[in-house]
């Protein structure tokens, strides 16, 4: 049995989205404005479109939490759409008349989900794919999130997210370590400096101009998280492999690097390896002297910052559609366009950070589980005083 897992329901302009988490401990302080502060984080960004003008996330805990506290039974979540009151006909549940303004989406938008997922479910409106497939989808994540990311923040593991390139300008002169991650937060961009920031921001103006959109790569970091999380003795239990299927999942994102995996392929393996030495301050515990596997190692965290860099797309709808044909026609026709984000790798970072905290929280689940989060308190504990029995000669 799975000790930890949920479900997103909803679409993107229907009433709301729901989720349903389980296997987070009994005992574990959890408040919405907690959730919502996190929430909040992916609806912010220059370059975004007018949807995220109209909501303001929030999400309402309906079980699994008592006078702010975990009961250890499934958590559900509601987030009201409020963009939902423009769109009660054409997304009503229950049949509606012919005279009704259903909102019929039959152009082609090459890049998205419309072509297959048409195809597959017998779809002539391709409304009925892209509600499902939209990003907003990821609010939910989001939410789900936010709890494992609480439970984390227990063990001492800490999430963050940075853009690091935006169109064609690069952005990763702080290296992940110097990283002040409260400018990044106040940067709409989210750049770790205000070179990066200013640069970003006109890459993004000048897509906006020319009609276009730009993507990007994002760099998400895990730190605090124990050595021995994820395991190399069974393929889907390798980390590395959990966290790169994980972002690869949000949409848009086409391509996850751990470490400096791919500048590696480029460089000799001595210069590569993370050669380990005691720990100057502590002879009997040991550290690596530098981090180019991205903290993992044979399939599980070695004790290192945990680091992925995520390659997103650029976003499908534009301004200046594709030529493209209508589904049920046949007919050549421009692209369908609907509201939409110019550059979106700044407010897919908190979504990064999510996919991070639910791969980290199954993986500490796993390792320590416990059914409160006193019992899973004692088992972490455990485990990391049987580490000093190591390295004592
Ligand atoms: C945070 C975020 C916001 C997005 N916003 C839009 C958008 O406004 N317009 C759009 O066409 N695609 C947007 N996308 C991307 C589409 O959801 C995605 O390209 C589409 O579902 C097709 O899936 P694929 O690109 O993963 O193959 C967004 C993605 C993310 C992560």
């Amino acid at each position: 049995m799975t000790t930890f897992r949920y479900l997103t329901a909803g679409e993107s302009h229907g009433p709301g989205l729901t989720v349903i988490v389980e296997g987070i401990p009994a005992g574990l302080e959890l408040t919405e404005e907690y959730i919502e502060k996190q929430m909040s984080r992916r609806q912010k960004g220059y370059g975004s479109g007018g949807r995220m003008k109209i909501e303001k996330d929030r999400a309402d805990l309906r079980s699994g939490v008592r006078h702010g506290i975990t009961l250890g039974s499934p958590i559900a979540m509601w987030i009201e759409n409020l963009d939902f009151v423009n769109w009660t006909e054409a997304m009503s549940a229950a049949p509606v008349g012919e005279e009704v303004d259903k909102k019929v989406h039959t152009r082609v938008v090459p890049g998205h989900a419309d072509f297959p997922g048409a195809l597959k479910y017998v779809q002539h409106d391709l409304r009925n794919v892209l509600e499902r497939s939209s990003a907003r989808e990821t609010a939910a994540r989001v939410a789900v999130a936010s709890v494992a990311r609480r439970l984390l923040e227990e063990f001492g593991i800490s999430i963050h997210s940075r853009a690091v390139a935006t169109g064609d300008e690069d952005g990763r002169e702080v290296g992940t370590e110097d990283v002040d991650w409260g400018k990044v937060e106040a940067s709409e961009v989210r750049a770790s400096d205000p070179d990066a920031d200013a640069r970003f921001k006109a890459a993004i103006d000048k897509a906006k101009d020319d009609r276009t959109t730009i993507g990007g790569v994002f760099e998400v970091v895990a730190f605090g998280a124990p050595v021995g999380l994820g395991s190399h003795v069974q393929w889907d239990r390798k980390l590395d492999g959990r966290l790169a299927r994980a972002m690869m999942s949000i949409n848009a994102v086409k391509g996850v690097e751990i470490g400096t995996g791919f500048a590696n392929t480029r460089r000799p393996g001595r210069e590569v390896q993370d050669v380990i030495v005691p720990d100057p301050s502590d002879p009997r515990r040991f550290r690596q002297t530098s981090n180019h596997a991205g903290g993992i190692e044979g399939g599980m965290s070695n004790g290192q910052p945990i680091i992925t860099n995520v390659a997103i797309k650029p976003i499908a709808t534009m301004t200046k559609p594709l030529p493209s044909v209508d589904i049920n026609t046949g007919e050549v026709v421009e692209a369908a366009y609907n509201r939409s984000d110019i550059c979106q790798v700044a407010r897919a970072c908190p979504v990064g950070e999510a996919m991070m905290a639910l791969v980290l929280v199954e993986a500490m689940l796993e390792k320590f589980g416990g059914d409160s989060l006193g019992e899973m308190s004692r088992n972490y504990t455990g485990y990391i005083e049987s580490h000093q029995e190591f390295g004592r000669g």
